[in-house]
């Protein structure tokens, strides 16, 4: 399995700090998570049926036609590539890097012929390709590519039965990227989780908008009850909650230009989204490593990504959740500045 950010236990494991005791920063999840009402028992106890209300309240909210809900986009993207294998063969993917590492990751593994491309290369690798996969905006850089190409390259896609894949998990802080309302297109398809601005990692859903036929066969791959019933509930009301949803947008922004505001004083210049701060190694003038090992010695932990072909060099910042965090992270990048920059 790939690593992924999150990973508190490796964190204890490594630097023998007990978990209390970590900023756990290795993730783009807001900290300030939607309030989970409490549950109704028959949520708990009935075998969870596809629900109308969540779907309802997912269409609404995502402005997306048709939708299918899965337990976290990870299960879409582990389960697209098998909706791919034809008898005419494997396909040819086109995967943008440096990117979320499961895309390229869950394709190869059922030997569909994958290319990684960066961001620059993709208009002219379209014709190329009977698939490409790209998240917009990009996890970990914070890339974005405008909604009006994506929708080209939809359509030279589809008219040769091909498919774009736009992975927007974290768009909700900045909706008018999303291309989720054009997905009756059938050559477009939308990945949307509540994992991220809604902060509900932990009930494992989200959403994937496509044309009816394609979500049909998504959904029979995937099989009966596969959204939890505590799950539903919880999603329906955060997706229902436009109240909730404002303050968030606005607090992600205040949130984020304060962590570019530290990164810019530690003397990094740094790209991302409200949720996150991407730092590359030619922006931390080649002393990634060491950045990471000095937040980790404090007890902060980062998302260090290790070089290789095509995948990013550099680390990746979250959001503290509460102020004591802020305070920490703020002496420790001093200490940095002080001592390196
Ligand atoms: C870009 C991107 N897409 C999808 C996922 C998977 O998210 P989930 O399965 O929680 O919806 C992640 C997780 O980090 C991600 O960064």
């Amino acid at each position: 399995m790939l690593e992924h950010g999150g990973n508190l236990r490796d964190a204890v494991h490594s630097f023998k700090r007990p978990l209390s005791e970590w900023l756990d920063l290795s993730t783009g999840i807001n900290p300030r998570f939607y309030p989970a009402p409490i549950v109704a028992d028959h949520a708990w106890h009935r075998l969870p049926e596809h629900s109308d209300d969540l779907l309802a309240a997912a269409k609404s909210f995502y402005g997306a036609p048709e939708m299918l809900a899965v337990a976290g986009t990870q299960a879409a993207i582990q389960s697209l590539p098998l909706l791919r294998l034809t008898a005419a063969g494997q396909s040819r993917v086109v995967v943008s890097a440096p990117s979320y590492a499961e895309h390229a990751h869950q394709w190869r593994r059922w030997e569909h012929q994958v290319t990684e491309c960066l961001y620059s290369g993709l208009d002219a690798a379209i014709d190329e390709a009977d698939v490409v996969v790209l998240c917009n905006p990009n996890n970990p850089t914070g890339e974005v590519i405008a909604p009006e190409t994506l929708l080209r390259w939809a359509n030279r896609l589809e008219a040769r039965g091909g498919w774009l894949i736009v992975d927007e998990a974290f768009g909700d802080t900045n909706p008018n990227l999303s291309v989720a309302a054009h997905t009756h297109q059938s050559g477009l398809i939308v990945l949307r989780s509540v994992g991220k601005f809604f902060g509900l990692a932990g009930i494992r859903l989200g959403f994937v908008a496509a044309h009816p036929t394609l979500l049909q066969r998504l959904a029979a791959h995937l099989g009966p009850w596969a959204i939890s019933g505590p799950a539903q509930q919880v999603a329906i009301a955060a997706l229902r909650d436009h109240a909730w949803q404002t303050d968030t947008r606005h607090y992600l922004e205040l949130q984020g230009q304060r962590l570019r505001g530290l990164l810019i004083d530690a003397g990094m210049s740094s790209s991302g989204t409200d949720l996150f701060q991407w730092a590359s190694h030619r922006d931390l003038s080649g002393r990634t490593e060491l950045l990471w090992h000095f937040m980790a010695e404090r007890g902060i932990w980062l998302r260090w990504f290790a070089q290789a072909p095509f995948r990013p060099h550099g680390v990746r910042f979250g959001l503290p959740g509460d102020e004591i965090g802020w305070q920490r992270l703020s002496h420790a990048l001093m200490e940095w500045t002080q001592q390196y920059v």
